[in-house]
């Protein structure tokens, strides 16, 4: 019997901002009319699902991730039959759309907020979030936005009491205790569900309950949230991704993924491995965790970001371990002096130097690697950020369309836009732009197209299982991904010097072996198996023949 495959197994994940995507109606701030007039250009990239930081009605005080209803729709955005008309355009298009479920707090505009502050203590309204008068309770949860916040207490004169706030003192926690706030954040995944989405992004899971003590993360309550918020999806009968976003070792995430709780949980240990590779042209740890990463959870369960909407986060020490920070901070000199909270507040590219070169043998990893890939929007053309923005707006800017005004973004004039479109140089709209990189054959761009093109074509990529192969050179992992039919090998350079090596192909001795990106045979596997690779370089080789044909791999426009 075969397992039924899930449309996100393997699935390649766009992030994109609504408001810094595409501006619809000429106001400056993008909006789903915009969004949905680009689905053209995600299918042509050849992403498999969007997923939308959130949408719904907000101060922004925190980029949307305070909410003051969870129903509803950003007026700047459209509105409900705006969502629902981008909605069944992506469906259309073959996209599928994940939504930010943001359980943990809502704004403190909240109209349940300002209802809790004004009713006596102890009331059940009161009760909807959490409350002391002691603000030294659960003192051992590190405060995450130290830059912001020097306490995870905020004082309320109306209610004469302590509120929790894992987050700004504009975002109190609600409180899970409470089986009022189960039922109506349980009725929100309904909500979304009838609308026809197709999947949630569970942000700052570990955080639904508090106990004194602990660090207040990943506590056994918050695991029995998360499953009822499972059998709810579930009674749904579609296929419906959860993804959480829990920032935690991976022995830590790996309890979410549970048969019973989330599908899948982003690999923030991973994605900070990535960084420390480049930064030391070191592959030992990366190795490690990628092993350690296989055997806590089935393959396929992790997605893959390399940046996201926030700081690259790195931790107070629990994430990753010191020496892994500490190499990063040595190696990626564009981060130097750009430290927000726990982590580097800078873009892909600028931390990469400018080096395409480093951005394509990270993604070769990313699209290669077993999980789903989280590409962020702009990282397909090493687009640039805006240090000295506030918060982590640096990261949140427009995205670059062509060279027209504000980099084809809006018509608007440029102080009405939500962020300023990046004019740094090296990273000017005018030059780096979808337009441009379009028409250059051999642009990032058109490189992360053929890539997605070619990982369509390998499902082994997708579906595969793994496999770490010894290396005898200290720069280059190397691994294979296999499925009956088709053993895809992978080779990456993660350092600015070339490295060359023999592998041990013993077990497929005698074998064909052909690269496949740009279709050029090697010589028969072996015992001695010889491989140049430059500068960041990488490969990916199909050993043996194969039952599909991947010759025609369109590389062109
Ligand atoms: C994680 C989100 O990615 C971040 O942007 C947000 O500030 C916090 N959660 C709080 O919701
Ligand atoms: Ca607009």
């Amino acid at each position: 019997m075969t397992l039924k495959e899930f449309w996100w197994k393997g699935a390649v994940i766009y992030q994109l901002i609504p408001r810094s995507y595409a501006d619809g109606n000429g106001d400056g701030i993008g909006d789903f009319q915009g969004l949905a007039s680009r689905l053209n250009y995600l299918r042509w990239l050849g992403i498999e699902a969007i997923w939308l930081t959130p949408i719904y009605p907000s101060p922004l005080q925190d980029g949307g991730y305070d909410i003051t209803d969870f129903k509803n729709i950003h007026p700047e955005l459209g509105d409900l039959a705006a969502f629902y008309r981008l909605l069944t355009a992506a469906h259309n298009h073959g996209i599928k759309v994940i939504l930010d479920l943001v359980l943990n707090h809502t704004s403190s505009l909240h109209p349940w907020f300002q209802r809790a502050r004004w009713a006596p203590k102890g009331s059940t309204e009161r009760d909807v979030y959490v409350w002391s008068d002691d603000p030294q309770r659960y003192a051992e949860a590190p405060v995450l936005f130290r830059n912001f916040e020097s306490s995870n207490w905020e004082w309320d004169d109306v209610a004469g009491q302590y509120y929790l706030h894992r987050f700004l003192r504009h975002q109190p926690d609600l409180n899970y205790e409470n089986p009022w706030v189960q039922e109506q954040m349980l009725g929100v995944v309904d909500f979304w569900l009838d609308k026809g989405v197709d999947g949630f992004r569970l942000d700052a899971v570990p955080f639904l309950f508090e106990a004194e003590g602990s660090r207040c993360e990943g506590l056994p309550e918050t695991h029995d949230f998360l499953k009822k918020v499972r059998q709810r999806v579930d009674k749904h009968g579609r296929d419906i991704l959860l993804l959480a976003e829990a920032i935690q070792p991976v022995e830590e995430a790996a309890p979410y993924l549970a048969d019973d709780e989330l599908h899948g949980a982003f690999n923030f240990v991973l994605t900070a491995h990535l960084f420390a590779a480049v930064a030391s042209g070191k592959v030992n740890q990366l190795r490690e965790c990628l092993e350690k990463t296989q055997h806590v959870a089935s393959v396929g369960s992790w997605a893959m970001p390399l940046r996201n909407h926030d700081e690259l986060w790195l931790g107070d020490g629990h994430l990753v371990p010191d020496d892994v920070i500490q190499s990063i901070r040595a190696g990626l000199h564009q981060g130097h002096g750009h430290w927000l909270n726990w982590g580097i507040n800078r873009r892909l590219a600028p931390l990469l130097n400018g080096d395409p070169r480093a951005n394509r043998v990270l993604h070769a990893l990313l699209y290669s690697l077993p999980g789903m890939p989280c590409l962020y929007y702009g990282d397909e053309l090493g687009m640039g950020d805006w240090p000295g923005l506030r918060d982590r707006d640096p990261n949140r800017t427009p995205m670059a369309w062509t060279s027209a005004r504000n980099g084809g973004f809006s018509t608007a004039p440029d102080p009405l836009l939500v962020l300023p479109a990046v004019t740094a140089p090296g990273y000017d709209y005018r030059v780096l732009n979808v337009e441009v990189q379009k028409q250059l054959p051999g642009s990032l761009l058109n490189w992360h197209r053929r890539m997605l093109t070619c990982r369509r074509l390998l499902p082994a990529l997708r579906q595969g299982e793994f496999e770490i192969l010894e290396s005898t050179h200290p720069s280059v992992i190397v691994y294979i991904r296999y499925i009956e039919s088709m053993i895809v090998l992978v080779a990456a350079n993660l350092s600015a010097a070339g490295a060359s090596l023999s592998l041990d192909l013993t077990r497929w001795k005698g074998e064909r072996t052909r690269e496949v990106l740009w279709g050029c045979e090697y010589p028969l596997a072996d015992d001695n198996w010889f491989v140049y690779l430059p500068s960041y370089g990488f490969s990916w080789w199909l050993i043996g023949e194969v039952e599909e044909t991947i010759q025609n791999a369109p590389g062109k426009n």
